[in-house]
């Protein structure tokens, strides 16, 4: 699929429990507040039969890996041609939490680690980003926040499993060379960890001239 300009689509990316969703919405109201339209949208979606598959499988236990492959890329179809590309047509910024990056990580790893094909497929179907921003943390404080926000993890989140997707997110970015990524350290609180992504996003906004420079 081809990506249309003027719009920028940066992605949210990181295991759960990282504050990642909490930043996209911090961001996103940030960005409006500047006059810009932005829209956020999450992978999976809960508006394919698809997605909705994939999300019943938190609680009732996790499906093959082909069946996670496929369910994964066909909601992803439906959100980029239906929400991401028109989005991106009219000129707005996408915030994307959760993209191919997370199949990349999260089925790699019960492919042997293979994520480099992973990403290969997807790349061959999907637009690239203009900025992928991975949020990194200690699996076991993840956890941690998980618990104490709602008491129960899901099928995707024991120590083992989440450690090795942790390790494959830093793998992707320490080696690939096509996407451009910006790692941050998630272990700080909100609203630091909030004023560091928006100093790291705004050179990209000036870049495109959507926001004049010198912006607070
Ligand atoms: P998450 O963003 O944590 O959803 P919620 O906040 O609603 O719980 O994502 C759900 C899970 O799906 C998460 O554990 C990661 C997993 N996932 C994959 O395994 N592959 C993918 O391609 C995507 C997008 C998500």
């Amino acid at each position: 699929m081809e990506k249309t300009k003027p719009g920028l689509l940066i992605v949210f990316e990181g295991i759960d429990g990282t504050g990642k969703t909490t930043q996209a919405k911090l961001l996103k109201f940030k960005l409006e507040g500047l006059g810009l339209q932005v829209e956020l949208f999450k992978e999976p979606t809960d508006q394919t039969i698809e997605g909705q598959k994939l999300r019943a499988s938190y609680s009732s236990g996790r499906v093959s890996l082909e069946q996670e492959l496929d369910w994964f890329m066909r909601d992803r179809a439906w959100n980029v041609r239906e929400r991401v590309l028109p989005a991106l047509k009219r000129g707005a910024i996408v915030l994307l939490d959760r993209y191919f990056f997370s199949t990349a990580c999260y089925q790699g790893a019960r492919k042997n680690n293979d994520w480099k094909s992973i990403l290969a497929l997807n790349r061959r179907e999907f637009p690239e980003p203009d900025l992928t921003i991975i949020f990194d943390l200690e699996p076991a404080i993840a956890l941690q926040r998980i618990y104490s926000q709602r008491k129960k993890s899901n099928t995707f989140e024991g120590l083992e499993y989440l450690s090795q997707v942790r390790a494959l997110f830093l793998e992707i970015y320490h080696t690939d060379n096509i996407g451009k990524y910006l790692l941050l350290n998630a272990n700080k609180g909100i609203y630091e960890l909030a004023s560091e992504l928006f100093k790291a996003v705004l050179p990209l906004l000036e870049k495109r001239g959507m926001v004049g420079t010198n912006q607070q």
